[in-house]
């Protein structure tokens, strides 16, 4: 089958088609043709070697990245319902393998696709949809809060808005770089949009304030956001898409009456597997009775995933980037 392989870390040109062996389902394992298969940010940066900070450990070489696909059963390993064979599915790989025209599941990880959801629809709510579940949750975004979130134009920011919206929250701040992105945010359910990439964005806010900070891009952003919340807020940070965490001195978050909330905490709890599965199974129900709309912003032929990386490192794409194999 056809893979795209990184052997060496770098930049995007790393990512190269190749023809390697087909994957054998293992016992507890679906064989899955891969009809999607989604990207993710910090796949970039770990193809770039730049994984500091990430939950992620550098994986060994060569690897095929993709940890997120849909597409239809094509054989299960020992122990699994065979019955399963031509079923839709998407669900997580768990350790890369996804850019790929075949992939394994672990047949307690995959989710049937909900009817008239399509593979690419479905891959953008594993990852990412379970991540957007998880924040609100983790948050409890309730009718009282203002919720800010950065790059609401993106694959989890497009989820965060909608899903604070439904929480019923007062207001919902989305914060783009450029026209396109924030007129998308406001299309998808910000109250109010704002150009990070503007100088002295947050003055606009910074009188009455925010009580949630969805951090997803860190640096000189993130800390301006935290800067915004008042007393009793919530700050979360999961991810820095700008390079750099956001800092926040020792002691400073409690001095502020400010709490600040671990979305990377231990595999247990609130981020047990089974709650992470419920947390997507819900998004997708969600989905496909309406209720919140996913944004396949972009896709991508598998031969063309060197492009997919290099548009998401240029800030040029919306919603969730997916390859077609
Ligand atoms: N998707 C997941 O499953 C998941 C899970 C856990 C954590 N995260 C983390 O959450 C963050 C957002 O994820 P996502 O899936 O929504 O990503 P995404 O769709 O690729 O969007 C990332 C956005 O970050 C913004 N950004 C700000 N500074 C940037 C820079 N210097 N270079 C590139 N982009 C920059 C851009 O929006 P603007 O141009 O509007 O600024 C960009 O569109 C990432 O840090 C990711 O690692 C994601």
């Amino acid at each position: 089958m056809l893979a795209s392989v990184v052997r060496e870390y770098g930049g995007p040109e790393q990512l190269r088609l190749e023809d390697v062996p087909d994957p054998v389902p293992g016992p507890g394992e679906l064989l899955v043709r891969v009809e999607a298969a989604g990207v993710q940010f910090v796949e970039t940066q770990v193809r770039a070697g730049r994984m500091a900070g990430t939950p992620l450990a550098p994986p060994s070489l060569p690897w095929v990245p993709g940890s997120e696909v849909a597409g239809t059963v094509v054989a299960t390993g020992e122990g699994v319902d065979p019955s399963l064979v031509g079923a839709r599915v998407t669900g997580r790989t768990g350790q890369g393998g996804g850019y790929a025209e075949s992939a394994l599941l672990r047949e307690h990880d995959a989710h049937p696709i909900p009817e008239r959801l399509g593979a690419a629809e479905a891959v953008s709510l594993l990852g990412t949809g379970r991540t957007a579940v998880g924040l609100t949750e983790l948050a409890a975004v309730g009718p009282d809060d203002v919720v800010l979130v950065e790059s609401a134009a993106s694959a989890v920011g497009t989820l965060l808005v909608q899903l604070a919206r439904q929480a019923g929250v007062r207001r919902v701040v989305g914060l783009a770089r450029g026209e396109r992105k924030l007129a998308l945010a406001k299309e998808f359910g910000a109250d109010t949009v704002l150009d990070y990439a503007e100088p002295g964005w947050s003055a606009a806010l910074s009188d009455a304030g925010v009580s949630v900070v969805f951090d997803g891009v860190g640096g000189t952003i993130g800390r301006e956001a935290f800067e915004l919340l008042r007393p009793g807020g919530r700050f979360i940070a999961f991810g820095f898409s700008s390079g750099a965490g956001t800092t926040i001195a020792p002691g400073e978050a409690e001095q502020r009456g400010v709490t600040t909330l671990d979305y990377f905490g231990p595999p247990t709890g609130a981020r047990s597997p089974e709650v992470q599965h419920r947390q997507t199974r819900d998004l997708l129900t969600a989905v496909a009775a309406g209720r919140v709309r996913p944004l396949v912003g972009q896709t991508f032929p598998l031969r063309d995933a060197a492009a997919a990386h290099a548009a998401i490192e240029r800030r040029e794409t919306v919603g969730k980037t997916v390859l077609l194999p």
